[in-house]
């Protein structure tokens, strides 16, 4: 069976490793790829040009289904070009997608399904957006509608800031048409955690639980990043909050988007905000699995993938089940100089850590050239590992990055900080020490 990946990330890079490791595979083409990728035997990296020349490979290629990474192809309408030639293709329509592609979709959405979410309002005027911010205060939270690589919130914790926010979308329009539109947010306190599912549009399949770090700095400082870390499991997504967020969240989705005429499949990512009460809200959907999120949980997960797409394909997700190893997954990003804001490309990866079972390095931002590895893009490497507890697996994977060289390399030191010493006993979240 030959399989095709889109994308080029350490997401994809570690869903094409683990469906690999699936028996019947035998072929796994990923476009457009990474250095990663590139150099190692199993994968073949080919070019994503277009989604009509990415479907006529497929056809060519006799790929059994393709599956889809990042959120921009889904937004262009990828899955909707391979359906309609009758290809098999796991990921959201073009439409369905709008649940993370317009913020003001999903949050209409949940709004008219009773998804409990933050209130917010939505502009395409500053005065209307100023005076909204006047109205409701301090914190509160300013986002761009459409896609914008994680860079189009602004948590305003003055009025100030928020008024700022909205001047430079809107006036200014330094999000171009993206933040043409602005949603505006109560803002939500808690802690997050990323909740994914497979869904083939009826039924859904949950994935292990996750939390990623999305600020560049120990202690969560400095700027908002695509995401520097994560681990799975979540310690705190409870058995309890789990079947909450599957009743109140999820389910509600799903059912919402086939009621609407518009079915949702591929992995629906809630992100999740869980105050101290246990009290949870959806701050976002992405229509995607997350990156780094899908390192760890790739590492977690003991059953084949490929089956289980493949069931979610066939709509057959209710007839399946995936196994988890117990252990903890922690995954490291190491990011190129002066990454997020200008990451500089073209420095040479001189060493890297050997793979083994419990420990992989995933590859997103690095090319393959003249036989050298070099750094092409922001978030270069995720280093990924297993441990019995999370400081087993911190240790492992932090023990792992002494082994990577490059040029520039910063990574935080402290991934995984929020789950030491949380232990989950009866449903209750005891914290040690
Ligand atoms: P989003 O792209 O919507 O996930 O927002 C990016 C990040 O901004 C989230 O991961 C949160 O850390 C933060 N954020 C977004 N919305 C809110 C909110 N309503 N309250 C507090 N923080 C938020
Ligand atoms: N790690 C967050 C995301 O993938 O959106």
């Amino acid at each position: 069976m030959k399989l095709l990946v889109i994308g080029g990330g350490g997401r994809e890079h570690a869903l094409a490793w683990k469906l690999a490791r699936s028996a019947r595979v035998h072929n796994i083409y990923i476009a457009p790829g990474n250095g990663g990728t590139a150099r190692d035997k199993r994968f073949h990296n080919v070019p994503y040009e277009s989604n009509e020349a990415l479907a006529d490979f497929a056809q060519r290629e006799s790929i059994a289904f393709t599956v889809v990474g990042p959120e921009a192809p889904l937004a262009s309408g990828v899955v909707d070009v391979f359906r309609s030639r009758g290809l098999r293709i796991f990921g959201p329509t073009r439409a369905a997608a709008q649940l993370e592609s317009s913020k003001d979709f999903a949050k209409a959405f949940m709004q008219r399904h009773r998804i409990p979410t933050a209130a917010h309002g939505s502009f395409t005027a500053a005065a209307a957006a100023r005076a909204y911010v006047s109205e409701r205060g301090a914190p509160i939270v300013i986002k761009a509608d459409g896609l914008a690589a994680g860079k189009g919130v602004v948590v305003a914790m003055t009025l100030d800031d928020a008024y700022a926010a909205i001047d430079s979308m809107l006036i200014d329009n330094r999000m171009g048409a993206s933040g043409s539109r602005v949603v505006i947010e109560e803002f939500l306190a808690g802690e997050e955690a990323s909740f994914i599912v497979m869904s083939d549009g009826k039924n859904v399949l949950a994935l292990a639980t996750s939390q990623d770090h999305k600020r560049l700095l120990d202690d969560d400082r400095g700027p908002n990043t695509g995401g520097m870390g994560a681990y799975s499991p979540a310690p705190i997504v409870t058995p309890t909050l789990h079947a909450k967020v599957l009743r109140e969240i999820i389910m509600p989705t799903i059912n919402g988007m086939a009621s609407e005429g518009n079915p949702f499949t591929g992995f629906l990512y809630a992100g999740l905000m869980i105050d101290p009460q246990g009290e949870v809200k959806t701050v976002e959907f992405n229509c995607r699995l997350g990156d780094p999120e899908t390192q760890p949980i790739m590492l977690r997960l003991k059953s084949s993938l490929a089956p289980l797409i493949d069931a979610a394909i066939n709509g057959r997700l209710d007839q399946v089940e995936a196994e988890w190893d117990r252990r903890t997954a922690l995954g490291v990003v190491v990011a190129a100089a002066d990454y997020p804001e200008n990451p500089r490309n073209g420095d040479a990866i001189t060493r890297l850590p050997n793979d083994d079972d419990d420990c992989i390095t995933f590859h997103a931002g690095t090319a393959f050239e003249n036989e050298q590895l070099v750094t092409r893009g922001g978030r270069v490497l995720c280093v990924t590992a297993l441990g019995e507890t999370v400081s087993a697996a911190q240790r492992r994977a932090y023990d792992a990055i002494d082994q990577v060289a490059f040029d520039g390399m910063q990574f935080r030191r402290d991934i995984g900080h929020r789950a030491l010493g949380y232990r989950v006993e009866k449903n209750i979240r005891i914290v040690d020490g």
